[in-house]
């Protein structure tokens, strides 16, 4: 095994202690958070990569993702020294103290599981590295068992002399709001430490535990499985609305006010109570199928029944708007020119995976229709994964004589827009709202057809309803 010498001078084992040298390997949105978090907390740390490119372009201030506040600070702290990048584990780990694992845990092709195979190379090779006593802590989602597995995996790599732990500490933080969630976290979650492993964490964490962030120590299964049922909650809430959303279609109800009525109730709250095109994204779609699959394993199939089903709810959201689409083009979208905004799997970032915006845009471009994206931030995200849409740099230009305009992510600038900006430019004034995110009422006063998921145009025909109803339901009869 090469070794990399570590510092010149080391620090002793109470400066270790007191200020440790942090090590994050992995730079997505996860890892490359982290490093810059940890650097604002005012400690030394060094953020791995194996991609060189990913790398040059951090340690020049360059974040190769859109993710609000990011950039400034990592060259905040490129600049004032205390963050640097490197393609080199070795080193990066002989030089630190505490080493996060924040590499991807992506879903494996073959099958509903995650991909470990990052997290496994990743913790191996710093377990390999370590030149002296050292933490490993998980922070990638990861399945229940994982963390145990790990330390036996690495049980043999470590020298004799060198005392290490390994355990596991979640991140909840969304994209889009990264920067806020990892300096400021509503929950610090520390799975499987002894006293020692917890003593170092809570000096890493000094900042956030001493304006207030709680702190719960578990075993090493209940920190991973918080981090997974978490997400699984957020999504089931999501498809729990879903779920509604079509019930009020077929009995005339309005599921964005049944939403804000239930959201009153604080033992409901009203996030994530959004109806529409349903989630996407890196993180809530594999993580509910990776639980799926591990519940199954371990035989706990009512949990995995239950996630089956948000799936199946989730994705059907994106065969009701492409349904939709059609049936307001009159039965066939062939030839149709649809006018597509919004890319990104939600606002504030240019992430594409698993797009629900995208792919009813594909499916739409696949049954023939012309179909034309805007979206402020994902174009070039996008365009790799989907080359055969169009792309245009304005909502004008995507909506040129457009047959139906499509509002599939919720960006602030579509929410806001003025409908009588796009008089005289689309053939037919018909827009379906897929995110419930628009002023109905301007766009109904503009002249248009407007439809979203969860409310109908029966409505009106329920005795006592107030006018706003009646002129959906007289609109509606026209569509
Ligand atoms: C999610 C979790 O919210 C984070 O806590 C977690 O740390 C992260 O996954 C992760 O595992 O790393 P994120 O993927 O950034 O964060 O996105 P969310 O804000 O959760 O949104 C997920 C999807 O749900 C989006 O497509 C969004 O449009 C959709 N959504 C959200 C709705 O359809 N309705 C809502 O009411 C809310």
């Amino acid at each position: 095994m090469t070794r990399k010498p570590a510092q010149a001078v080391a620090p002793s084992p109470s400066e270790r202690r007191e200020r440790p040298r942090i090590n994050v390997v992995g730079t997505g949105y996860l890892g490359a958070t982290h490093a810059a978090a940890m650097a604002e907390m005012g400690f030394e740390v060094i953020g791995v990569d194996s991609d060189p490119r990913k790398v040059d372009a951090l340690s020049r201030g360059i974040v190769p993702f859109f993710e609000p506040g990011l950039p400034e600070l990592i060259r905040k702290h490129v600049n004032s020294g205390r963050l640097s990048f490197t393609t080199d584990l070795a080193e990066a780990t002989a030089l630190s103290d505490v080493h996060f694992i924040c590499v991807g845990t992506p879903q494996q092709s073959t099958s509903f599981a995650a991909n470990l195979s990052f997290v496994e190379e990743a913790t191996v090779q710093v377990a390999r590295s370590l030149s002296h006593d050292g933490l490993i802590v998980g922070k990638s989602t990861v399945p229940v068992g994982t963390g145990a597995r790990l330390r036996e995996l690495i049980a043999n790599e470590i020298p004799d002399e060198i005392r290490v732990e390994l355990v596991w500490n979640p991140e909840f933080l969304r994209e889009g709001k990264a920067v806020h969630d990892t300096l400021f976290p509503d929950r610090i979650v520390l799975g499987g430490t002894t006293p020692a492993s917890e003593a170092m964490l809570r000096t890493v964490y000094s900042v956030p535990i001493e304006a207030g962030t709680p702190v719960l120590c578990c075993d090493l299964p209940t920190a991973e499985l918080v981090k997974v049922s978490a997400n699984a909650f957020l999504a089931t809430k999501i498809s729990f609305i879903n779920a509604i959303a079509e019930v009020c279609e077929a009995a005339g109800a309005d599921v964005s006010l049944l939403a804000d009525a239930l959201g009153y109730d604080a033992r409901i709250g009203r996030q994530f109570l959004n109806a529409g095109l349903g989630f996407g994204g890196g993180c809530l779609p594999k993580d509910i199928r990776a639980l799926m699959h591990r519940a199954s394993e371990l035989g706990a199939y009512s949990a995995a029944n239950l996630l089956q089903q948000v799936d199946e709810i989730n994705m059907a959201q994106r065969q009701r708007v492409i349904d939709q689409a059609i049936d307001i083009c009159g039965g066939s979208v062939l030839n149709r020119r649809i006018a597509v905004l919004g890319a990104a799997f939600k606002p504030h970032t240019d992430d594409v995976r698993d797009s629900p915006a995208l792919n009813v845009a594909a499916a739409l471009h696949l049954r023939g229709a012309q179909v034309t994206v805007y979206d402020p931030q994902a174009a070039e995200t996008a365009r790799r994964d989907f080359p055969t849409l169009g792309y245009v740099d304005s909502i004008e230009e995507a909506a040129v004589a457009a047959d139906a305009v499509l509002v599939l992510t919720e960006w602030d600038s579509f929410r806001d827009y003025d409908p009588t900006r796009l008089e005289g430019v689309v053939r037919s004034r018909r827009i379906i709202d897929a995110r419930n995110c628009l002023d109905e009422a301007a766009w109904r006063a503009a002249g248009w057809h407007y439809r979203a998921l969860g409310r109908t145009p029966q409505v009106a025909a329920i005795a006592g309803v107030p006018e706003r109803y009646a002129a959906i339901a007289g609109d509606f009869a026209l569509v």
